[in-house]
């Protein structure tokens, strides 16, 4: 296989890039990348990656990654759609709003494989959640591949394209929201008389334990919360005033607005 290509390695090319590391089977030498400015080039030169043009990007490798923000998206293509052989190529666009028919129409040409994607950033670690739509011009096989080359990463769902938007507020936005109901949880901590830190390690371990005995016992979070709710215990005290502010309420319309949001962009 040849290099693995980022144009663009902000945030998300540098996570899919070291969950990939992270996996065993990849080294720095695996992949070319390209960034806009002097100061990211040198940075990551330092850090051993090659850094190179961009349609140098897409000369030497088989797969490359689209990071860029959307706005950067029509320079980017416009520097690589006359370059000999692309159809030779699969490009992944993790570009959020951008769609697949608006891609094609960038590079101008039907014979292009392009793979229209929306990662989450904990790719980084491998517990990442890709969501994947193919365009025309992919032989089974060639999806298998790039699923394959993915699934170290995270969870592979390939979705109607019409879904994509809804991944990006469950997934794409949701660690960000993970994250604030996590500095809730140590803020209520805090005013038990913890310290932060201390406040949010004992968070964290709730949450990681929670989810790893839904996993491991493959249990509806229904009947998880029956078996720590017991008789006029503290549990049902504290799940009372959860309902009374409707805490389920809220989380279902910060998704729906996370969605109209991704929506407005496409
Ligand atoms: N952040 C997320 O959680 C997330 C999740 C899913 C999808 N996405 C999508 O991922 C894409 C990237 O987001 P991000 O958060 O990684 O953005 P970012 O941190 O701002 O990174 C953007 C990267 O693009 C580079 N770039 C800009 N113009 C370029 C050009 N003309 N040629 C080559 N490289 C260029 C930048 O280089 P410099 O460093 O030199 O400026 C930078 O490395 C976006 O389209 C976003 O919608 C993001």
């Amino acid at each position: 296989m040849g290099k693995i290509g980022f144009i663009g390695f902000g945030n998300m090319g540098r996570a899919i890039a070291e969950g990939f590391l992270k996996t065993g089977n990849f080294s720095k030498e695996d992949f070319i990348v390209s960034v806009n400015s002097a100061e990211s080039k040198e940075k990551l030169q330092r850090e051993g990656f090659k850094v190179a043009s961009t349609d140098e990007v897409v000369k030497e490798s088989e797969v490359i990654f689209l990071a860029v923000k959307p706005k950067d998206l029509p320079t980017v293509v416009s520097q690589i759609k006359e370059l000999p052989l692309l159809e030779k190529k699969v490009f992944i666009s993790i570009c959020a709003g951008v769609e697949l028919k608006k891609l094609q129409q960038l590079f101008g040409k039907e014979n292009i494989k392009l793979v229209r994607a929306m990662p989450n950033i904990n790719v980084k670690v491998g517990k990442g959640v890709w969501a994947l739509t193919f365009g025309e011009n992919f032989s089974t096989k060639d999806i298998e591949k790039i699923k394959k080359l993915l699934a170290p990463t995270g969870l592979i769902l390939e979705v109607e394209e019409s879904l994509i938007d809804s991944v990006t507020a469950l997934a794409g936005s949701g660690p960000a929201f993970v994250a604030e109901i996590l500095d809730a949880f140590a803020q209520g901590g805090v005013k038990l008389g913890f310290k932060y830190e201390t406040a949010l390690k004992i968070a964290v371990s709730t949450f990681l334990g929670t989810i790893s005995l839904m996993e491991e016992e493959d249990l509806h979070p229904a009947i998880l919360r029956d078996r720590v709710t017991s008789p006029s215990g503290t549990t049902i005290y504290g799940l009372s005033k959860l309902n009374k502010e409707g805490m389920k309420g809220t989380i279902v319309e910060v998704l729906e607005e996370a969605y109209k949001r991704a929506k407005g962009l496409s």
